[in-house]
């Protein structure tokens, strides 16, 4: 067993360290003795004195010192040997993983580049971010400006694993993704972020766009549903109040819209982002949208949102997808297969 293994490596070890010793003294005994065995013959036969001899050990010892550095250093040079080893065998491991994560991560990055004005999607795969499943395979979609995309499937089938993708918060599978930089995309989640503090920062929020004044705002307000809005703050944009208790999730949509409105962002990504709102509502959003050209993707599964979007997108099972243009499908009076 193991512990059969310790003992047997100590045992050699210590038969090491036995010879190694044998070895080493016998070696500085030896240096005493040699000199005095050439040097004695000579002093025997008069041919030298005796003070040549202790001058001749003294000579050979300092030689010998020298010549002998490995032997008197042998421990501490295998204890340096041994450490050099075991670096070295951690270099080479270190080295090896490397090369395994580029091998890993290279050939199974999407490529984005950040050029375009639109949504072109090349061959593009999608995956968990591990690696371990497939979502959609070779997607191929453009967008025109203008354009409008709805993506439907099943409640995990990727739909919003395909936007985190176009993103860039997912960077698993394969091919190509062409879109405007980061900065000129907004993205409206099911559940919106409430800031704390003001109406005007609430509106604002993400910021980065042109500073809207009070009028702009109301005017949002108004193309949004929440011409009221103002008031639970007695019309002052500059005061505090607890908004995510204060609004329904409804109305917390609307607000969010009416921020997509304010950015006015190149395109606009809306996940489930109407869920809450009545026809109505959800209508008098999209009609604006529409109306003003937005390029924009949304994600639902309500199929009375097909009116509002030039194509759509459905995504199937083990990766399979289809895009057919919104007039045909209401034209064929079909909605998409489930
Ligand atoms: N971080 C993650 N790591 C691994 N798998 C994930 C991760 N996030 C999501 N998934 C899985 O990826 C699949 C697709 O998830 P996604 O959120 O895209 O679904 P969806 O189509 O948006 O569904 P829903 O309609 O319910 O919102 C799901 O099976 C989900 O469990
Ligand atoms: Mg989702």
């Amino acid at each position: 067993g193991r512990l059969g293994g310790v003992a047997g490596n100590m045992m050699v070890l210590s038969r090491w360290n036995r010879n190694l010793a044998f070895f080493t003294t016998g070696y500085n005994y030896l240096a005493l003795i040699l000199p005095t065995i050439i040097v004695a013959p000579l002093f025997l036969s008069g041919q030298k004195e005796f003070g040549d001899i202790t001058k001749a050990i003294g000579a050979f010892s300092v030689v010998l010192a020298a010549v002998s550095l490995v032997i008197t250093q042998f421990e501490r040079l295998s204890a340096f040997a041994a450490g050099v080893t075991r670096l070295g065998a951690l270099w080479d491991y270190l080295d090896e993983q490397d090369a395994e994560d580029d091998l890993d991560t290279e050939p199974d990055q999407i490529q984005i580049s950040e050029e375009e004005r639109t949504i072109s999607l090349d061959e593009l795969t999608v995956k968990t971010p591990n690696g371990e499943r497939l979502l959609i395979r070779e997607l191929d979609v453009k967008l025109p400006p203008g354009g409008s995309l709805l993506i439907m499937g099943e409640s995990g089938s990727g739909k919003s694993s395909l936007l985190r993708t176009i993103a860039g918060l997912w960077s698993c599978g394969e091919g190509h993704i062409g879109r405007p930089p980061y900065r000129n995309m907004m993205f409206l989640p099911q559940r919106p972020y409430m800031i704390p503090g003001t109406l005007r920062a609430q509106l604002e929020y993400p910021g980065a766009g042109k500073t809207p004044t009070d009028e702009d705002l109301k005017a949002t307000l108004e193309i949004v549903n929440l011409t009221s809005l103002p008031d639970r703050v007695d019309g002052d944009f500059d005061r505090d109040a607890d908004w995510v208790n204060m609004l329904s999730l409804g109305e917390q949509q609307r607000l969010s819209f009416a921020r997509l409105l304010i950015k006015k962002p190149a395109i606009a990504f809306l996940d489930e982002s109407t869920s809450a709102l009545d026809e109505p509502n959800e209508e008098r959003l999209y009609a604006h949208l529409r109306k003003h050209r937005y390029t924009f993707i949304s994600v639902g599964h309500r199929s009375t949102l097909l009116k509002y979007h030039t194509h759509v997108l459905q995504i199937g099972k083990e990766g399979s997808w289809t895009l057919l243009s919104c007039e045909e499908l209401l034209a064929q009076g079909n909605e998409p297969v489930r």
